[in-house]
């Protein structure tokens, strides 16, 4: 049964500008299923090998969204947002990454994308979200430059089927956690553990956006960005140790990211780490100017020095095994709540984060959309999401009065789902599912979002 309205009372939310745009985020190896209806990706392979993931289960059947779109599409439309961030499977496109097209993998999203737009919801494409088709991943995938120019290719193939009615793209979703997890420590797909040998990843996606960037405009694109993770870093302390580590994490979460995309340079130090090749003229290629650049927060970090190795505390971080040698280690955020995944509710260091990228890069910041926010938890009353998700959209509205252009925001998730390492222990949906039936149910946390997009508009 459908839970039907939050149990206490809140405030109002303030008022958003008007043209502000509301969406709900998905992405494709996390709902949609039916993996034999597309080619392999690295996540396929990653969870077929034993304990990988922790619960032992893989998303071959996920949310079966690619089967159940239309009645995905109706909880959206009932919500009441104006938008839709999911992700097109490059494998489903191409199931070799390249070459050959499956005519019905891009007829799936060609449906998808008319069904939307028959829902008066807008489709926001993200071309990449962590699912590279294996095929290009057994010929070095993101650690090598051709994988760069293949996803070029790829855009080119997506746009030119729904970019007549898909309008505002994504090319890539958190190179840093694929770079971080997936190449450096091993804990997502493809499980590599090159720690900084690792970093040509990153740059290497960088090089896809930019390239995708350029051959979406050439498709006659206009509104594109990239969805990249940031979250405030906090030293643990005021001791020259503590706050170099947390510089140092702070470049690798954050700046690696931001500052090539946005100045155009890699942050001191990392130009030099870098693959071989000409640095200088892949950076004009990343940083080719975007519409807009989204980001997804969930919580800030507290970071310190390097611990003794007996402590314990240093190594479990938010669900993620970081080992000892790293020259930074997390601390735990004490006085707050917890999500389900033990990650931090901090909302005012949404606000935080949005002043500061404003205080950073002033004038050539472009305008900022929060393309992920959300949190996990259990339970179809779920009053600790409402008041999470109330929590940070005061604190992005905080940001706005202080003046940081923010066009929009996206809750992570419109349904439970596969989430990576976790397998579906970790529950972020305003929608439940219930994988062995598949059944759909509006959480308290949908009925509430509802009721205060409606508010917005009256
Ligand atoms: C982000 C991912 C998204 C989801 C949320 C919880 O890092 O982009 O797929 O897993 O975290």
């Amino acid at each position: 049964m459908a839970a039907t309205h939050a149990t206490h009372v809140r405030e109002p939310l303030p008022q958003f500008p008007r043209d502000f745009v509301w969406g709900v985020s998905t992405s494709a190896h996390q709902i949609e299923g039916a993996v034999d209806e597309r080619g392999p990706s690295v996540w396929d392979a990653f969870t077929a090998l034993p304990g990988r993931v922790k619960d032992g289960t893989t998303a071959a059947v996920a949310c079966d969204h690619y089967h159940r779109y239309r009645e995905d599409v109706a909880l959206i439309r009932e919500l009441g947002v104006g938008a839709y961030r999911f992700s097109v499977s490059w494998p489903r496109v191409l199931p070799s990454g390249a070459g050959q097209v499956s005519t019905s993998g891009l007829d799936f999203y060609d449906r998808l994308v008319d069904e939307l737009c028959a829902a008066g919801v807008s489709p926001v494409p993200t071309l990449f979200h962590w699912d590279t088709p294996l095929a290009l991943a057994d010929e070095g995938g993101w650690l090598r430059r051709d994988t760069a120019e293949r996803f070029a290719e790829y855009a080119a193939v997506v746009a030119a089927r729904i970019g007549d009615r898909a309008k505002k793209w994504i090319t890539l979703n958190e190179p840093a956690e694929h770079t971080l997890l997936g190449h450096a420590l091993g804990q997502h797909a493809p499980g590599e553990q090159l720690m900084f040998d690792a970093l040509p990843v990153a740059h290497h996606q960088l090089v896809a956006h930019g390239l995708a960037v350029r051959a979406l405009r050439a498709a006659g694109i206009a509104d594109i960005g990239i969805a990249n993770s940031h979250g405030p870093t906090w030293p643990a302390s005021p001791s020259a140790e503590d706050t170099q580590a947390a510089d140092f994490y702070d470049v690798l979460l954050n700046r690696l990211f931001s500052d090539p995309l946005i100045l155009g340079r890699y942050p001191d130090g990392i130009a030099e780490l870098m693959p071989g090749g000409d640095i200088e003229a892949d950076l004009k290629v990343i940083a080719e100017p975007v519409d807009w650049y989204g980001i997804n927060f969930y919580q800030p970090t507290k970071v310190g020095a390097p611990l003794p190795a007996t402590a314990t505390t240093a190594t479990e971080f938010g669900g993620i095994t970081l080992p000892p040698e790293l020259p930074f280690a997390p601390r735990e955020i004490e006085g707050r709540p917890m999500t389900d995944f033990g990650w931090p509710v901090v909302p005012e260091s949404l606000t935080e984060l949005l002043t500061g990228f404003r205080d950073r890069y002033g004038d050539r910041l472009p305008p900022l959309v929060i393309t992920e926010n959300g949190c996990s938890y259990e339970g179809i009353d779920d009053e600790r999401r409402i008041d999470y998700l109330d929590g940070h959209l005061r604190a992005l509205h905080r940001a706005l009065e202080a003046g940081v252009d923010v066009r929009g925001y996206f809750v992570w998730s419109l349904m439970d789902n596969f989430e990576w390492a976790e397998g579906y222990r970790q529950r972020f949906g305003l929608v439940h599912v219930d994988y062995a039936t598949l059944q759909r149910t509006p959480k308290a946390s949908y009925a509430w979002l509802r009721e205060a997009l409606r508010a917005q508009r009256t």
